[in-house]
């Protein structure tokens, strides 16, 4: 198979495509081939080392990618309900191996989209982080209908997903916080925000609208900023740093004072130890499923070339980016 490899720590040219035994499915596994692999910041923290002392992440040479989408190739023993040639969407455990033409998936971690309508690099783009999404909104900040949530880097691969996932749940309002430079991206996005607002001047854009739920894979100084949005008994679900900042601390007196709580999600982390939200009934991803083929993940999707994986992080890395970035082996 081709495949990227990550041949050491560093920037985008640490990058080479090379040819690799293609691999088979172990029992429980499902191997795909793979039409579209997303990019996601996980894949730029990986490359450039952020995790390499800790135990179990990803050390060179490996293969990043944690969600691909494509056709059932070979179906590992004990794997039932999927057939060959089925179109699915599935999520790598150890969340690398996805820039790849052959993908081997856990079944309890892949979906079908066979007859959903929705279009493959949309799906993978969008369908893994709607289960994500669902998974966050109600085992850990206990959505309730009727209620206002704020999602920060709104047009980010993880955040884009949770306003169509919201919208299922019955959120009342969602509104999106991105940068001025990426103000009239997200305004005529087809993602179901009810209003965007500029991240840099909150308190002038919202005023005194507070959200019982806020979504922040951000951190840093907005995280502390969202506290004065939100009523007591608001949760705010802390979902990454894609800020770079990971010295900031909030201060915990505000929260009690606030009456709010701050959550922390992390899908590697989260998913393996409540496995009923994606297995037997997959739940979260049939959830998201239903909400994208619904219309209520509509994000901008570009797709480049397997071989063009550097450039893709360099865009990425760039903040060139106004919605996802998936790779093709076949483009
Ligand atoms: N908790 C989980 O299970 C989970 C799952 C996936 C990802 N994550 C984490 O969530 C974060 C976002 O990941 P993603 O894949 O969604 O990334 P992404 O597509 O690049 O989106 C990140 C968003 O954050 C904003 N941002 C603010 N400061 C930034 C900076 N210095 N560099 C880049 N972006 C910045 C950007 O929006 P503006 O430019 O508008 O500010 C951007 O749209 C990462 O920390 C990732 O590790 C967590």
């Amino acid at each position: 198979m081709h495949a990227i490899q990550a041949t050491a720590f560093g920037d985008p040219t640490v990058f080479a495509l090379t040819e690799l035994p293609d691999p088979t499915p172990g029992p429980g596994q499902i191997s795909i081939d793979v039409t579209h692999a997303a990019v996601g910041l996980i894949d730029l923290f990986f490359r450039q080392g952020l995790y390499k002392d800790t135990p179990g992440m990803p050390q060179p040479p490996f293969t990043p990618g944690l969600e691909v989408t494509g056709t059932v190739r070979e179906l590992g023993a004990g794997v039932t309900g999927f057939r060959t040639g089925e179109q699915v969407v599935a999520m790598a455990n150890g969340g690398v191996g996805g820039y790849a033409s052959v993908f081997v998936a856990t079944a309890a971690t892949t979906v079908s989209i066979d007859g959903s309508g929705i279009d493959p690099a949309l799906a993978v783009s969008m369908v893994p982080n709607a289960a994500m999404a669902h998974a966050a909104l109600t085992a850990v900040a206990h959505l309730r209908e009727g209620e206002r949530v704020l999602v920060h880097g709104a047009l980010g691969g993880l955040a884009s997903a949770f306003p169509g996932i919201a919208k299922q749940l019955g959120a009342a309002r969602i509104v999106g916080t991105v940068l001025p430079g990426k103000l009239d991206a997200a305004r005529n996005s087809r993602l179901p925000y009810d209003r965007v607002v500029d991240s840099t001047r909150l308190t002038e854009e919202l005023g005194e609208e507070k959200f019982d739920v806020v979504i922040d894979p951000v951190g840093g100084q907005i995280r502390t900023q969202s506290l004065a949005f939100m009523p007591p008994g608001g949760r705010l679900i802390a979902a990454g740093n894609a800020s770079g900042d990971w010295g900031h601390a909030v201060n915990d007196s505000q929260l009690w004072l606030g009456s709010v709580t701050i959550a922390g999600f992390n899908a590697g982390a989260f998913l393996p130890t409540h496995p009923g939200l994606v297995q037997p009934a997959q739940p979260a991803l049939h959830a998201a499923r239903t909400a994208i083929a619904a219309g209520l993940g509509q994000t901008a999707v570009e797709t480049l070339p397997l071989s063009e994986a550097a450039h893709a992080h360099q865009r990425m890395q760039d903040r060139d980016v106004a919605g996802r970035l998936t790779l093709s082996p076949q483009a």
